[in-house]
C-alpha cells in the first residue's frame, strides 16, 4: 500500500492534563500528518480519551499547547475547532436514539447551515437551497456507508454495530479534514469490525481525511495504522510505525503487565 503522507497538520505539544490527583496525561508531545492514520494505545484510564479531549477542546490542559495547520492553541474551544475542521465520534454514542438515522446525520451539518432560522422555517429563497444541499450531502454519505435501508429507523432500534456506523457518518457531515475516532469498533462482532475497517480506510483513501483512531484491537491498529503512539497512565511510551511499536519492550511490558 503506497499512499502520499503530508505535512504535520496536528502538532501536540508537551500536553499535561490533571484531574485533582490524577495525572491523566503528562507532558505528551506527537503529530499527525496529513492523510495519514494516526493510532492512539494504550491500556485501560492511559490518558487515550483525555487526549482526544484535549484536541477538542472539551478539556483545557494546564500545561502545553496543540498546533491545528499552522495556528497554535493553549486550549482549544470545542466550536472553534468543529469549525476549522476536526469531528469526532464517541467512545459511548451521543447519539438522538428516538431520531431517525437520516436525522441525526443532519444534526452533523448543523454547523454548516448558514441561513437565518426564520428563513429556514419558512423554507424560501436561500434557505431552501440550502437545505436541499444539506440533504445531498447527507444522502451521499448514507448511500457510502451503505445504510440507506435504515434512514427513517430511529437510531435506538438499530444494533449496537450500526449505530457505530451512524455515529461515524454524523461526523463525516461534518466534511472534517481531520476525523477523532474514539474507539469505533469497540463492543463490535468480527464481522461488524471489517466493516468499520473498510470504512475507515475507505474514508482515508477517498476523502483525504486525516485520522485519529483509538483501538484496543490490536490487529486492526497494526492492520491499518500508519504512526502508532502508546500511552501508560499518561505517559508516552511508545512511537513509531506498527512494526516500531510492537518491537518496542516498554510497550510489550505494558501489555503484558494488563488483561489486554
Ligand atoms: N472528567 C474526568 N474527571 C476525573 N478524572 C477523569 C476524567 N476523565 C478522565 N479521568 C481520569 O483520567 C485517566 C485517563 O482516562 P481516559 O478516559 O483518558 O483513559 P482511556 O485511555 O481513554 O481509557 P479507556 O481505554 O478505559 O477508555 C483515568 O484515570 C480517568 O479516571
Ligand atoms: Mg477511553
Amino acid at each position: 500500500m503506497s499512499k502520499k503522507i503530508g505535512d504535520v497538520i496536528l502538532d501536540v505539544k508537551n500536553i499535561s492534563l490533571s484531574f485533582g490527583g490524577v495525572k491523566a496525561l503528562s507532558d505528551i508531545s506527537f503529530n499527525v500528518k496529513e492523510h495519514e492514520i494516526r493510532a492512539i494505545i494504550g491500556p485501560n484510564g492511559a490518558g487515550k480519551s483525555s487526549m482526544l479531549n484535549c484536541i477538542n477542546g472539551v478539556y483545557a490542559p494546564q500545561q502545553g499547547s496543540i498546533t491545528f495547520r499552522g495556528q497554535t492553541f493553549k486550549h482549544m474551544n470545542s466550536h472553534q475547532v468543529a469549525v476549522m475542521g476536526v469531528a469526532r465520534t464517541f467512545q459511548n454514542l451521543a447519539l438522538f436514539k428516538g431520531m431517525s438515522v437520516l436525522d441525526n446525520i443532519m444534526s452533523g451539518r448543523n454547523l454548516k447551515i448558514k441561513s437565518n432560522l426564520l428563513l429556514q422555517a419558512l423554507r424560501i429563497g436561500p434557505a431552501e437551497k440550502e437545505e436541499i444541499m444539506h440533504r445531498e450531502a447527507v444522502e451521499k454519505i448514507i448511500d457510502f456507508l451503505e445504510i440507506q435501508a435504515y434512514r427513517k429507523t430511529p437510531v435506538g432500534q438499530l444494533p449496537y454495530g450500526l449505530q457505530k456506523r451512524v455515529d461515524l457518518g454524523r461526523a463525516l457531515a461534518m466534511e472534517p479534514q481531520v476525523l477523532l475516532l474514539d474507539e469505533p469498533m469497540a463492543g463490535m462482532n468480527v464481522e461488524e469490525k471489517q466493516d468499520m475497517c473498510r470504512f475507515v480506510l475507505d474514508v482515508n483513501d477517498e476523502f483525504g481525511t486525516t485520522v485519529v483512531l483509538i483501538e484496543h484491537d490490536m490487529g486492526v491498529v497494526m492492520d491499518i495504522s500508519d504512526r502508532v503512539v502508546v500511552l501508560d497512565y499518561g505517559k508516552k511510551i511508545g512511537d513509531g510505525t506498527p512494526d516500531e511499536v510492537r518491537n518496542n519492550e516498554d510497550v510489550i511490558r505494558a501489555y503484558l503487565g494488563t488483561s489486554h
